[in-house]
């Protein structure tokens, strides 16, 4: 099958597209024929080596974190789905690959694809809703009438998490570029700052929640606007202790962990707020969840670029410019 594979890390053709062998079916896993896949940073990040402390691969390795496709072929153990059903999935992060014609996925990280979406709108929806969901609602526990501000509404986890957070009933807050304004407006966000003008720390005060996907001095700067019992969650760093607990790593990496995060850490607890660092996991369940949400209108998804498969290397330059308005797909059929 075709794939888009890298070599080594940070290589300087930045990967390619080759011939490889198809996957394995395990008996637990589904075959997925892929129609369509999104771009994250996280490949880019990946492709660079940046996660080879935390995720470390075996290369040569096929990129790729969100798929969508249909199902050619189940193994026997499979129970939830058949052939022909559309689905759409954010692999394990130990078994990633959707930039190929096929890729085997677990079944228990799978879910059926809402109704209403293409294959390009699916592919667009599992790792950043996983985000949002893994971050709103399971860690954060966030209720109706809380206010929740939420950085680069108009990016891939931006979109979909203040759709979420307005379905839950918060008040959310956001921070954009003038020429975003509108979108994340439609998206239903309450209030609004344009960081090309205004500084966020000093319009909003007695936030319960603030989601982080941007730099260090954002973070820091977030600090400010939460009440006490508040609570930071950081997508973008720096990881903390728990994490490296979650996903097993050395009692090194841990104590590198806990430097990373002491300052931000004493920082919150300083000011009686908590930080944390969220790395999304795959779940076909809670993706089950959000295509109930999505079929009852409650989120829609937001594409900014589609391209075509061969043009993968210039999908990877376009989002890695930092602009993308919602997401950036790969069709592959
Ligand atoms: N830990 C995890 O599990 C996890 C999961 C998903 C993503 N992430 C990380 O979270 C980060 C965001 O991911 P993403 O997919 O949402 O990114 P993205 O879609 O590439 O974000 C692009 C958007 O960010 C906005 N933006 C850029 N600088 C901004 C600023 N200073 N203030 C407000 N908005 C700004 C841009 O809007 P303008 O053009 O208006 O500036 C653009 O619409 C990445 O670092 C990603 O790796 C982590």
């Amino acid at each position: 099958m075709k794939a888009f594979i890298i070599d080594r890390y940070k290589s300087k053709d930045g990967g390619r597209l080759c011939e490889v062998p198809d996957p394995e079916l395990r008996e637990t896993d589904v075959m997925v024929q892929v129609h369509a896949a999104s771009i994250n940073l996280l490949d880019a990040k990946i492709r660079d080596g940046e996660f080879k402390f935390a995720l470390p691969y075996r290369l040569p390795l096929i990129l790729g974190n969100d798929v969508a496709g249909v199902i050619v072929r189940v193994g026997f153990r499979v129970q939830r789905f058949n052939i022909g059903d559309k689905v759409y999935a954010r692999p394990d992060k130990d078994r990633i690959g959707t930039f190929a014609e096929f890729i085997a996925l677990h079944e228990d990280d799978v879910a059926i694809q809402p109704s209403s979406l293409t294959m390009e709108e699916a592919a667009s929806i599992p790792l950043v809703a996983l985000t949002a969901w893994q971050a709103l609602i399971e860690r954060a526990n966030l209720k109706k009438g809380q206010k929740v501000l939420i950085h680069a509404g108009s990016g891939g986890v931006g979109t979909i998490a203040i759709q979420l957070a307005k379905h839950i009933g918060a008040t959310v807050a956001t921070t954009t570029s003038t020429a975003n304004i509108d979108l994340v407006k439609r998206l239903g966000a309450d209030v609004v700052i344009d960081y090309k003008k205004d500084d966020f720390e000093n319009g909003l005060r007695d936030y319960g929640v603030v989601l982080n996907s941007l730099d260090a001095r954002t973070l820091e700067k977030s600090l400010s606007v939460l009440k006490p019992g508040g609570k930071l969650i950081s997508i973008s760093g720096p990881p903390d202790p728990d994490f490296a607990k979650e996903i097993g790593l050395s009692w090194m990496l841990k104590v590198v962990m806990y430097l990373l995060s002491f300052g931000i850490r004493k920082k919150a607890k300083r000011r009686g707020v908590s930080y944390s660092f969220l790395f999304m996991r795959a779940s076909g369940g809670q993706l089950g969840e959000i295509t109930s949400l999505i079929n009852a209108g409650a989120i829609r998804p937001v594409v900014d670029r589609v391209f075509p498969f061969e043009s993968i290397k210039e999908a990877f330059a376009y989002v890695e410019t930092g602009r993308a308005k919602g997401k950036v797909i790969i069709k592959l059929r």
